[in-house]
């Protein structure tokens, strides 16, 4: 598994923004879709390409287009939807699946409760979104299902993540085409499962439910 934290001003300014407690939800939405974009950016410097020939209003020359099978996006509901606009505005062409995921409070455990993708992957880049990385228990279980359909490059786009779950993810996804890229590795996890100093439920400040 491979880690890219994105340095980058902008990233840094947007991600303070949604850290503040006084950001509300709309204001919360657009910046996540914003910073969405910016990681998006990162995150698909490898996506694959193809040789085109076109003509310019002035000559023939050639370019590239993003190729065929299309790209995966995959964002882990609930939260994860908050990330779906700001990370197909740069892949037009992507298809989209969903994965429900849910983390129980009290054991931290995730278990999937909709799927609704591709039953076979085989050759496609797929992009998974979940704006925290926390206890990684939800990411490691959707990423593994990814593989175990054929998907044979994978990137996880979060906006946060705590160290304790980049650890879970390195040592349950050795060996495999994972990326996951993010603005912040924070400081920690605390006793209920946050990242810490982080940025609260996602989702609730997202959807405006906190
Ligand atoms: N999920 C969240 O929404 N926030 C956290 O801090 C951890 C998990």
């Amino acid at each position: 598994m491979r880690l890219h934290v994105v340095d980058h001003p902008l990233v840094a300014h947007k991600l303070t923004t949604l850290r503040d407690k006084r950001t509300d939800s709309p204001t919360f939405r657009r910046l996540a879709d914003e910073l969405v974009t910016l990681l998006a950016y990162e995150a698909t410097r490898d996506v694959r390409t193809e040789r085109v020939d076109i003509e310019t209003p002035v000559t023939k020359t050639a370019g590239v287009k993003l190729s065929y099978p299309r790209p995966l996006v995959v964002p882990i509901l609930r939260a994860g939807l908050g990330m779906l606009d700001g990370m197909v505005r740069l892949l037009p062409t992507a298809e989209v699946g969903f994965l429900g995921m849910i983390r129980n409070e009290e054991t931290l455990e995730a278990s999937t409760y909709a799927t609704r993708m591709p039953e076979d992957l085989s050759g496609r880049q797929v992009y998974v979104l979940d704006p925290m990385l926390a206890t990684g228990g939800t990411l490691v279980a959707a990423i593994k299902e990814l593989i175990r359909r054929g998907a044979d490059d994978v990137t996880a786009v979060v906006l946060l993540a705590a160290p304790e779950g980049v650890a879970v993810m390195e040592r349950e996804l050795a060996g495999t085409p994972v990326t996951v890229v993010t603005a912040s590795v924070d400081e920690r996890l605390n006793e209920n499962g946050y990242i810490v100093p982080g940025l609260g439920d996602a989702g609730d400040r997202m959807y405006g439910t906190a």
